[in-house]
């Protein structure tokens, strides 16, 4: 290690002093070493190196999942002299989908859909596809409860509703961060669509009622968009308490 940033300091734990002078592989749990190597010599070889994601550990021991970026640094003849790796550590986007696909998971409902060649027929439990696009989010604790509770709801409701008689198709979720606390997000699915009497504030059923009072908990407003399936399209905010006695 030749060169340390502030942010390495940080996020490692490590000052300059400590880091400067040891063997990259310092901060790197043992059974990771040799995924390091390898990478090396691939570098060496002068192959491109694209990011990948891996762990790594802290002075104080904590592992931690990261996406890592390396670049050779090349001589002025071209020779490479060194590696540049850049860390940035994704413990919240690795949390959040795990959540998530843990609580689609224990719906026990999605397959991967991988049919081999020839394979003309699904069977009923492989009609459905999962598109998970989730941002690194860390949401508090109160939002957190709320959120799940909302994508448990659009996504049961998906996977009881739109796809009768072994129909086929794709639910998605979908999480994006807006800037300022504001988030984005969106629960589809191409099935059959809402029936032409649905009207959400007459909803007598649990789920629509629930839908518009956990919004209200998350100061979120929502839209749904009804062309070739459903679409629930949530806009909320951070829960933040004003302090507590
Ligand atoms: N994704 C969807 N696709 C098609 N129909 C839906 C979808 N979500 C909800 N619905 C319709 O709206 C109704 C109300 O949903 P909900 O309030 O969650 O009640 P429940 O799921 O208990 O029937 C459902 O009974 C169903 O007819
Ligand atoms: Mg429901």
């Amino acid at each position: 290690m030749v060169s340390w940033n502030r942010a390495a300091e940080r996020l490692f734990g490590y000052p300059a002093g400590e880091a400067i002078g040891s063997p990259i592989s310092f901060v790197m749990p043992a059974d990771r070493v040799q995924e390091e190597n390898q990478i090396i010599d691939r570098l060496k070889r002068d192959e491109y190196i694209d990011h990948f994601e891996t762990v790594q550990r802290r002075k104080d021991g904590q592992e931690f999942p990261v996406s890592v970026t390396i670049s050779p640094i090349k001589d002025a003849t071209g020779k490479i002299i060194g590696a540049s790796k850049s860390v940035r550590d994704i413990s919240d986007k690795k949390r959040a989908e795990e959540q998530i696909q843990t609580s689609l998971r224990e719906k026990g409902s999605f397959v991967k859909r991988n049919p081999s060649p020839g394979q003309k027929q699904f069977t009923s439990s492989d009609t459905l596809g999962l598109n998970l696009n989730i941002a690194p989010v860390a949401f508090s604790m109160e939002t957190a409860v709320s959120c799940g509770q909302l994508i448990n709801e659009l996504v049961s409701n998906c996977l009881k509703h739109a796809f009768p008689n072994g129909r086929t198709g794709d639910v998605t979720v979908e999480l994006l961060s807006n800037g300022n606390d504001t988030y984005l997000l969106t629960v589809s699915d191409n099935g059959v669509g809402l029936p032409p009497d649905f009207e959400v504030g007459k909803a007598e059923s649990l789920g629509w009622q629930l839908v518009p009072m956990l919004v209200e908990q998350l100061n979120g407003t929502f839209e749904l968009q009804e062309s070739a399936g459903t679409t629930v399209r949530l806009t909320f905010s951070e829960i933040h308490y004003k302090g507590r006695i």
